[in-house]
């Protein structure tokens, strides 16, 4: 586990604010500094709450307990909901309402660097968990921001520089609700009836440790584990009554892919995505959720006896990995207790356990949302690039891994501005057919090609505005094809292999430097991360 310097630290943060202070007048250095240490007193926080970065000894499965890495948090100031326990290893669900001012002292008690992510939220870049940032053992870092997004579902986890991955992975994750006005109107199931699924996959010692990784393969696809948490719990049996419920569901997997999908065959009714609420309810036949995604579900069981249950499952699919499977890997990965992306999976089932008559009917219409198309962006022929590549082993993103202050000319953007962003594979990787387009070639080779990359950008949400597939007619992509939802905000996109994406994001408000990564962790800790630099 690598982790730099203190000092090297230092220097990069004091190189970082010296290139944005410089670039930004009237953004001093000292501002920066004395924000993140103690409390602005003309910061007049609605909400006060501390959450700390621990180790701990919690029960997941029966027997030994497991030692993880959690947030445990409590209110200061506000109200009490502003925070929510889980019973599991995971954070707290932390509700917020838009408008809300909120100050979140962060500690951390662990013997290594840490830094906290608000991921999905639109916060200045002080306040958004840049990993240049990170605070030591018993360090405070103090967070300050108005909530300036729409209803909907975000969550938290650290950002510490080459360590997010493990961090994640031993427990340091949490859910993050907004409520607003227009939100209430819709009169969306709620409470006990407004379910959190967070979905992680986890892999286990004999004496109930968490497993990581790491050997080149696995780095290379990312971790996956063979045991399914659910809310940082191995229990997935969940009791329902006879009516809506709303499921938030979060991919907070380091590397998994899930392909969601009811057991008997209901199509899924989505209601929500990444960035908020949709405009009208859709249905899918099944849903692709990669790592950071949301999609919140409408599901209800009025109709359904007691007694009877409902599974949701991950459906099988081929998108990746394929490669490991074919060259004889899967008993050497089957004993590092790896299963395969594309398995199908048992996530969580829900019993109708009591009936009821309350149930609120499904809106027709949700959240208006503007459509924006090229005409909309400020420079409508310029397109900023984010080209993935591969270099000696490691992905890249632009050309270049992470380097923690730098940006390149490609990488400015005028803030207060809208852009138009094409993302795609540098040219001969990944290119031509899906999955099995390389096979026969080296076998490390082809199953780099053939990596699906989560594409991440900090700041606001932005809209899907094409995606193109050089191979459609491809028998993988036809596993996949039909479960992603192009129509509500997005922060995080699924890019396969061959495809293309373009998006249309705003850069509004904040200035300094924003990231753009692949939200497979261990392909961010590898490098697969740049910063944009808005100003
Ligand atoms: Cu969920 Cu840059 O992160
Ligand atoms: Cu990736």
């Amino acid at each position: 586990m690598a982790s730099i310097s203190y000092q090297r630290r230092q220097f990069l943060q004091y190189a970082a604010l010296g290139a944005i202070t410089a670039a930004m007048p009237g953004f001093s250095l000292a501002e920066i500094r004395s924000v993140r240490k103690t409390a602005n007193s003309a910061f007049k926080a609605d909400v006060e709450i501390t959450l700390t970065a621990q180790a701990a000894d919690m029960p997941i499965l029966p027997g030994a307990h497991t030692h993880v890495l959690t947030y445990s948090g409590t209110v200061l100031n506000g109200p009490q909901t502003a925070l929510k326990e889980l019973p599991g290893y995971l954070g707290p669900i932390l509700n917020f309402e838009r408008g809300q001012k909120v100050r979140i002292y962060f500690r951390n008690q662990l013997p290594e660097p840490c830094i906290t992510h608000w991921h999905g939220m639109h916060v200045p870049q002080v306040m958004d968990g840049h990993p240049m940032y990170a605070i030591d053992q018993g360090e405070q870092y103090v967070y300050e921001f108005e909530v300036d997004n729409p209803a909907g579902t975000n969550w938290y986890h650290p950002h510490t520089h080459e360590l997010t991955g493990t961090q994640v992975y031993q427990g340091l994750a949490g859910l993050i609700t907004v409520t607003d006005e227009a939100e209430r109107r819709l009169e969306l199931p709620s409470r006990e009836y407004d379910l959190p699924l967070i979905i992680q996959d986890r892999s286990f010692t004999q004496g109930n440790q968490l497993r990581y990784m790491l050997g080149m393969h696995q780095r290379m696809q990312g971790f996956l584990g063979d045991t399914i948490l659910i809310n940082g719990q191995k229990n997935n049996v969940i009791p329902v009554k006879t009516r809506a419920y709303r499921l938030r569901i979060l991919n907070a997997s380091n590397a998994r892919i899930y392909k969601l999908g009811w057991n008997d065959g209901t199509p899924l009714t989505a209601i929500g995505t990444d960035g908020g609420l949709l405009p009208t309810p859709e249905t899918f036949p099944y849903i692709m959720l990669a790592p950071a995604e949301r999609v919140e579900l409408w599901i209800d069981f009025s109709d359904r006896k007691v007694g009877s249950d409902l599974t949701l499952q991950s459906l099988p699919y081929h998108i990746s990995a394929s490669h490991m499977e074919g060259m004889g890997g899967r008993g050497r990965m089957g004993m590092m207790g790896q299963a395969g992306q594309h398995e199908a999976l048992s996530i969580a089932t829900f019993k109708i356990a009591e009936r009821t008559g309350d149930s609120p009917q499904l809106p027709d219409r949700l959240i208006p949302m503007r459509r924006w198309t090229t005409s909309n962006v400020t420079q409508p022929d310029k397109t900023v690039p984010i080209a993935i590549g591969m270099r000696h082993m490691s992905f890249q993103l632009n050309g270049r891994t992470f380097e923690m202050e730098n940006y390149q000319e490609i990488e400015k953007i005028p803030v207060n501005s809208l852009q138009k962003i094409r993302i795609f594979h540098e040219s001969g990787m990944g290119m031509g057919r899906m999955g099995g387009g390389m096979r026969g070639g080296r076998g490390g080779m082809s199953m780099m090609m053939s990596q699906p990359h989560p594409i991440h950008i900090h700041g606001q949400q932005f809209q899907i505005v094409s995606r193109t597939q050089a191979n459609p007619q491809s028998s993988a992509y036809d596993t996949v094809k039909d479960g992603f939802i192009n129509s509500g905000w997005k922060d995080t996109v699924l890019v396969l292999p061959g495809e293309e994406v373009e998006i249309i994001k705003p850069f509004n408000d904040h200035t300094g430097l924003f990231l753009y990564h692949c939200h497979n962790l261990e392909h961010e800790d590898m490098g697969m991360m740049r910063n944009f630099l808005v100003g």
